[in-house]
């Protein structure tokens, strides 16, 4: 029998259906709640709301479970590679060998960018942070290619914007560092691989060599993968909603590359790294900083702990830990930030306040470390994220147009004045 729920207001019962997913877990579908009762629900940050049926990403928070399209998280980043976790999230499917090589090839032939997008890069001062670079040069994309402002065009159509999405992501943040440095761009080497194409653009010198670093390369790989997609979050919420205006796919990926921007979403990564030197800065006391994290009435937060979601651990965060250990290894990295982060972790996790709230390492807590280890600067550690997270917010956007989705428009409980009649100026 299918399973109800009952929600008495004033005395009266009204019933509501639920909804089971695939993997059993179960909403209240409320859709016809103003209708029905006259009332909305109240619930801040959405912290138990469903938005929408997604078939991309399951996550179990209180098991640490992460999977795409049904393959598991730890699976994919020991197995796969970036490009085809990208196929897989957006088609559904694991791609067979001609498709991967169809789908790599036509993103091969889509790196290059107008050359009109570099006078657009060359205002921007190079104080600027790369982020709000990447998400301005993302949007423009909207004028060069008018077309993708249908909403309605044909399939064709829809897969070159996500083709030209993938493509010339990594070109726009390459380019949003050498604006940051001041130096001159380089255009992309399609010889090579996705991260290796990415790492030549970002760091190579005119007129010298450069040689890619195998390990620096699949250790990019991996890290993307982990970012490739995490369902309902700020950031691909925020996608969601802009592309449920019908706004086209560049606007709606440049919204959520500014949503990931905050601090407590995708700019975490930077703080952690930031917070660490400051942690070494003032002698390396992590009980003192631990103490301050609990303080109610101090600001400071352990940045990389907790998660809204995951109440057991942060599946990604195990890898990272692990790959942050080979990678340094493997370059013979000496960090003293690693110690410190360490130290941090083992301390928290004993510690009643974070077990009680159940704050674990997240998977900020680690990356900035294998970033820096990598040579990516402290202010690239968030467009990183974002370029691993770009094929989940294709896969949503394309979720949400293929469903029909209505226009996302929330409620509110109005808490403000009631009516006043107007004061003209002069009698205030
Ligand atoms: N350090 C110290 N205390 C914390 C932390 C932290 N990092 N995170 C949560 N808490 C405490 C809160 O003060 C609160 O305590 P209280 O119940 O006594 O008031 C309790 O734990 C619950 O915290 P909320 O902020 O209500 O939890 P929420 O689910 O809203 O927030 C978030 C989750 C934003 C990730 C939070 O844990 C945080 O700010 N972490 C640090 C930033 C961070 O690492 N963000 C990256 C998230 S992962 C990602 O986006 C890829």
């Amino acid at each position: 029998m299918a399973k109800t729920a009952e929600l008495i207001i004033d005395g009266k019962s009204y019933t509501f259906p639920i909804v089971v997913g695939s993997e059993g877990e179960q909403g209240i579908d409320i859709s016809n709640l103003l209708e029905s009762t006259g009332t909305v629900t109240l619930d801040f940050g959405y912290k138990n709301t469903g938005a929408t049926k997604s078939a991309i990403t399951f996550l179990d928070g209180d098991k640490g479970i992460l999977r795409y399209r049904g393959y598991s998280i730890e699976d994919l980043a020991d197995k796969s590679s970036f490009l085809e976790v990208s196929y897989l999230l957006i088609f559904g499917d694991l791609p067979s060998p001609e498709q991967l090589t169809k789908f790599t090839t036509d993103i091969k032939n889509h790196t290059m960018v107008h050359e009109d997008i570099k006078k657009i890069l060359d205002g921007f001062p190079s104080t600027s942070h790369p982020m709000g670079v990447l998400a301005s040069l993302f949007c423009a994309q909207t004028a060069f290619y008018p077309e993708a402002l249908d909403p309605n065009r044909a399939a064709e159509g829809v897969y070159l914007s996500m083709i030209r999405s993938l493509a010339k992501m990594p070109t726009f943040a390459a380019w949003a560092f050498k604006n940051a440095v001041g130096h001159p761009v380089n255009y992309p080497d399609n010889s090579l691989d996705y991260c290796s194409r990415f790492l030549k653009m970002m760091f190579a010198l005119p007129a010298e060599d450069f040689e890619i670093d195998p390990v620096v390369s699949s250790a990019l790989d991996k890290l993307l993968i982990l970012h490739a997609d995490h369902e309902q979050n700020c950031s691909t919420s925020t996608v969601r909603i802009v592309g449920s205006s019908k706004a086209s796919i560049y606007s709606s990926i440049s919204a959520g590359i500014n949503a990931l921007w905050g601090p407590l979403h995708g700019g975490a990564n930077q703080e952690v790294i930031l917070m660490l030197e400051q942690i070494k800065k003032d002698g390396g006391d992590t009980d003192k900083w631990i103490n301050k994290a609990k303080d109610k009435n101090d600001p400071f937060r352990l940045m990389g702990f907790g998660h809204r979601v995951y109440k057991n651990f942060d599946p990604r965060a195990k890898i990272i830990k692990k790959a942050a250990d080979d990678v340094l290894e493997k370059l013979g990295v000496n960090d003293p930030t690693l110690e410190i982060a360490r130290k941090l972790e083992e301390v928290a996790l004993r510690d009643p306040y974070f077990i009680e709230r159940k704050l674990y390492p997240n998977v900020d807590f680690y990356s900035g470390i294998i970033y820096r280890a990598l040579g990516i600067p402290v202010d690239m550690f968030t467009v990183m994220f974002a370029i691993g997270r770009l094929p989940g917010w294709i896969a949503q956007w394309k979720e949400l147009r293929e469903n029909k989705e209505p226009i996302g428009r929330p409620r509110q409980i109005y808490t403000g004045a009631n009516f006043r009649p107007y004061v003209a100026l002069d009698k205030r």
